[in-house]
């Protein structure tokens, strides 16, 4: 039977790349027919590696559980828990750190860009290691931990998780030799390339993204119809011209600029359209219309998650949240115990 895992960083409300991107797939996955495990995480653990305010996270880590459960996450069929909750996940990081070496780790991207960001340089700049993270730097061995503690075999995310989800598949290819066994499968990503989100603002653009310090890049789940219409106004276009233009032929998704297929990759995923059949609709229009369109669609799609999440977030369920996450802990612990032991008899480390 499969066993589906993945996770979350609790740095803020889900945006729609967190949503179209990851979180519809979860939901998705739940209405399989096949015997499965699902695993849902709110990972805390991860989000450390950058500085927070323990207040804010605090707050940020219950908004996410409760977004999560507002996109139709069901915990009865999912375990959903919080990475921190369960020690085991630090535990196996231990474990495949002392796999790993600063080689390959070097060449992720992640550490760079966020160490890129801290430092205020442009893309190309070398950063300074000396000031990077260990935390940061070894990010991905925590993530692989969280995939591999479950043997999972279906991580499903965005496209920009793939690097780290090649790790987990090498870091468990290496125990699975050199401990001479088949203990862990395989992880493999399930993304839809389609739906990578970017950023309604900056050039060029780049995914759209939690950390941005721009708050009008993004669209929160939770955004309000206005505020999902200004942004949408604002976001970046192109200066052509649509109504100038010569050529009649309808263009391609990839022949748009980026912030214009953008919008229409938006409004396809919130409407189920192919975009290729919305594009004919809005083609050699000025952007007005196509923006008003995708702030509505966007609304029509997020409106009910935004009612379900400020349901939940009554003071009278708070009491609700605080029961799903000690038993996802229950249930996320007990597998992970199992597990993990098993992983400590591999390496010689168990119980005497
Ligand atoms: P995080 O919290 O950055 O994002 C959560 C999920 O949203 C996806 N995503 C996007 N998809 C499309 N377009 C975008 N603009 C966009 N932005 C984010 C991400 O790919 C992700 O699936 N390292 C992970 C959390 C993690 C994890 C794991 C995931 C920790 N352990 C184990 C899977 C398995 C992260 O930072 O996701």
């Amino acid at each position: 039977p499969r066993v589906v895992f993945s996770g979350i960083q609790p740095t803020g409300v889900p945006h729609l790349g967190n949503y179209f991107g990851a979180l519809s797939q979860w939901v998705e996955m739940q209405n399989s027919p096949e015997p499965q495990t699902l695993l849902y995480s709110v990972v805390g653990l991860h989000a450390l590696t950058m500085p927070q305010d323990a207040k804010k996270l605090r707050e940020d880590r219950l908004n996410t559980l409760a977004s999560i459960l507002a996109v139709g996450v069901d915990p009865k069929k999912a375990v959903l828990f919080f990475q921190e909750d369960v020690p085991h996940h630090a535990e196996l990081a231990w474990l495949l750190n002392c796999m790993v070496n600063i080689g390959r780790l070097k060449r992720m991207t992640t550490w760079k860009s966020k160490l890129q960001i801290q430092q205020n340089l442009d893309v190309d700049t070398e950063v300074d290691e000396s000031g990077l993270n260990l935390g940061l730097f070894t990010y991905p061995v925590l993530q692989a931990a969280d995939v591999l503690l479950y043997r999972t075999t279906h991580v499903p995310v965005g496209e920009d998780q793939r690097q780290h989800l090649e790790l987990a598949r090498e870091l468990a290819q290496k125990v699975n030799r050199v401990m001479k066994t088949d203990f862990f499968p395989l992880p493999m990503a399930v993304t839809n390339p389609a739906k990578r989100i970017l950023a309604l603002r900056g050039s060029p653009p780049k995914k759209m993204s939690k950390s941005a310090p721009d708050e009008r890049s993004r669209i929160m789940i939770t955004d309000s119809s206005e505020y999902i219409q200004h942004k949408i106004k604002t976001a970046v276009t192109d200066s052509v011209d649509p109504e100038a233009i010569a050529d009649e032929s309808v263009p391609n998704l990839a022949d748009l600029s980026p912030g214009v297929a953008n919008l229409y990759t938006i409004m396809s995923c919130c409407t189920g359209e192919d975009t290729s059949d919305i594009i004919p609709r809005y083609y050699r229009q000025r952007y007005g219309r196509l923006k008003a369109d995708v702030a509505e669609a966007i609304n029509a799609k997020i409106a009910p998650i935004r009612a379900e999440f400020e349901r939940l977030k009554r003071p009278e369920n708070a009491g609700y949240l605080t029961q799903v996450a000690a038993e996802g802990r229950e249930r996320a612990s007990e597998i992970a115990e199992k597990n993990l032991s098993q992983i400590k008899a591999l390496l010689g480390i168990q119980r005497i």
